[in-house]
């Protein structure tokens, strides 16, 4: 069989530095599939990115689906009607209204904080959580541990009127609440003993700024967004945080002003002590950074990626592929680089037009949520834009979304691993509304051809031609681009699916009475074994009763022995 072509088309693409990629074409053998009408087909195509079908007989019983993410949320409301008091009604203000305004991952669950101080931890229940058929919508994929009125120790958030952060430190348990100007922590482990006290810290070496972006924190370092002060770095020291550094562009050696957006933050995979920073510039754009770890901490420009200003988000997850949301004018973009962090060398993968208002992007290994208000997108993390030419990006809605957190496996306990095990850490993220806990577990839904005919269609054969495209993991510049004819049969049908289950009801039943039928013959069978031992039984003692007569009867049958042996 000659089946397999294959034919290598090299294109050159001119992109900033690097500069070609390979297009490998593969005619796959013809597929045949034969099928009943009235019933559905489904061919699922793995490691396809994109595809498309054509019919040569104008058919359009069968559809390729796209590359899409499944998505199912169970909302867990908190925050109930009576839990508001007449007077929240009368005052206005986003901060007045008793509702979540921040959360964060911590073991096992989270801990979220309502705009007048109360925190809640909610911890899984990892027996719903991992219940995987996509289908089942319970309500208790986590149940409230603790309520805890914070009032008392941090100030109230609406006289501070501005939204806190939480931030986790998960090798010391240590939770941080952040405002601009001030920082308190307490320990995650004496809140859930339910102490009747909490002993909360102040920070007294955390830094007033006007501003106040995201925080995070690797390694026991805690990285703090400042707006035009830049970006402040802290380290954990014990229950205390202690300021290392704060960077401007000075520190790189550039002569600009700086208004920091974001940042994404991750290890260097090889090197020790070494991290690469993603730094956006509301004016500047996005620059690459190298962070030394040393005694202290020092900062290298590596490369500046982009000179786009606007710039709202940034994140990656795998270093590699690295999403940027700008705004220009009244629009909303999504930038996709391809990054190579050793050489800090990158090139555009594409540039998308975002219909809705972004306010944040998150990203896994395949994808990123392009966060809105209600309305939110996903875009697959791509080698090269023209792979998936004929795809349609995804749509989600979840109303009120405020925030959420991927789940992070390292970030539960460790009597629970069996459970989890076989789970990736990012098969689900959780978060809060304003007066709910949701979790919404996803999944990638590959490609599928899917078919159905009808009766009309029986005895006749379509044909179709697939072109997918696929991506090979560890080879950055190739794509391979499959065409494979597919053949559908529509077969004649005797039975229909229901027909078909009640004859296997009655073969079954057929068995079953054979099976009893058996049954009984042995039993028969066995019962007259038995009379007729009883009946040999009977006549041998019957015999001995006689005495001499038996050894006659013996001889006799010697006799008849003997004779028939000679
Ligand atoms: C596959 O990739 C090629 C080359 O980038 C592109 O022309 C084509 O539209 C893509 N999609 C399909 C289904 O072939
Ligand atoms: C569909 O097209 C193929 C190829 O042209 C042809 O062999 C086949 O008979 C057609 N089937 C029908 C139902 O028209
Ligand atoms: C920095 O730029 C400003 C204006 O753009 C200029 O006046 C100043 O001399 C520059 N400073 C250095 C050290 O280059
Ligand atoms: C999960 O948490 C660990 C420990 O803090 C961290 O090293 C790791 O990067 C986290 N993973 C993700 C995907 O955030």
């Amino acid at each position: 069989m000659n089946y397999l072509q294959i034919s290598l088309i090299v294109y050159f693409v001119f992109r900033g530095s690097s500069t070609a990629f390979t297009i490998t074409e593969i005619n796959e053998p013809p597929l045949l599939i034969k099928m009943h009408p009235n019933q559905h087909r489904t061919i699922t195509f793995d490691d396809a990115r994109d595809a498309i079908l054509q019919s040569f007989n104008q058919s359009k019983c069968c559809e390729v689906t796209s590359l899409q993410v499944q998505f199912e949320t169970q909302e867990f409301r908190i925050i109930q009607h009576q839990d508001f008091k007449e007077s929240d009604f009368q005052l206005d203000g986003v901060l007045n209204f008793r509702q979540f305004v921040s959360m964060i991952h911590i073991k096992d669950g989270m801990l979220a904080i309502t705009s007048d101080s109360i925190a809640y931890i909610l911890k899984f229940n990892y027996d719903r959580v991992f219940v995987h058929d996509f289908e089942e919508k319970g309500q208790q994929f986590a149940r409230i541990r603790l309520k805890a009125d914070l009032q008392t120790i941090a100030p109230s958030l609406v006289a501070k009127n501005e939204m806190p952060q939480l931030l986790f430190a998960p090798s010391t348990n240590l939770v941080f609440l952040l405002f601009s100007d001030s920082a308190q922590v307490f320990s995650m482990q004496q809140m859930e003993q339910q102490a009747d006290s909490l002993d909360v810290y102040q920070i007294n070496d955390w830094r007033r700024r006007k501003q106040r972006g995201l925080t995070k924190e690797i390694d026991g370092l805690v990285f703090s967004v400042v707006g035009r002060d830049g970006l402040d770095v802290y380290k954990i020291v014990q229950k205390d945080l202690k300021f290392l550094k704060n960077l401007k562009f000075d520190t790189l050696g550039l002569n600009y002003s700086i208004d920091i957006a974001d940042f994404a933050i991750l290890k260097h995979g090889t090197k020790e002590n070494l991290y690469s920073m993603f730094l956006l510039d509301r004016n500047c754009g996005l620059f690459l950074i190298d962070v030394f770890r040393d005694q202290s901490i020092s900062f290298g420009l590596r490369s500046w990626i982009s000179e786009q200003s606007g710039g709202i988000s940034v994140d990656t997850r795998n270093g590699r592929n690295v999403f940027m949301a700008y705004q220009s004018l009244n629009h909303y973009y999504v930038l996709e680089f391809n990054v190579d962090l050793d050489n800090g060398n990158s090139f555009i993968i594409r540039i998308k037009q975002i219909n809705h208002r972004v306010i944040d992007l998150d990203a896994t290994e395949d994808f990123v949520i392009v966060q809105g208000v209600n309305q939110h997108m996903i875009l697959f993390a791509n080698g090269y834009d023209y792979v998936m030419n004929h795809h349609q990006d995804q749509i989600f809605k979840h109303l009120g979304l405020r925030d959420f957190a991927f789940f992070n496996q390292s970030y539960k306990l460790d009597d629970m691993d069996d459970i989890t095990k076989k789970y990736y850490y990012d098969d689900f993220f959780f978060g809060i509304t304003a007066q709910s806990a949701f979790l919404t577990r996803f999944q990638i839904d590959p490609i599928k051809l899917k078919c159905l005919y009808s009766q009309s269609d029986v005895g006749q054969t379509f044909t179709y031609t697939l072109q997918y495209n696929s991506t090979l993991d560890n080879i950055q510049d190739l794509v391979v681009r499959h065409t494979q004819i597919v053949n559908v049969e529509v077969v004649k049908t005797y039975f229909y699916e229901e027909e078909q289950y009640l004859i296997f009801f009655i073969v079954v039943l057929l068995g079953l009475i054979l099976i009893v039928g058996l049954g009984c013959a042995c039993q028969w069978y066995l019962n007259n074994k038995r009379e007729y031992q009883i009946l040999v039984e009977y006549v041998q003692k019957s015999a001995r009763d006689k005495g001499i007569k038996q050894e006659d009867q013996t001889s006799v049958f010697q006799q008849k022995n003997k004779s028939f042996l000679q």
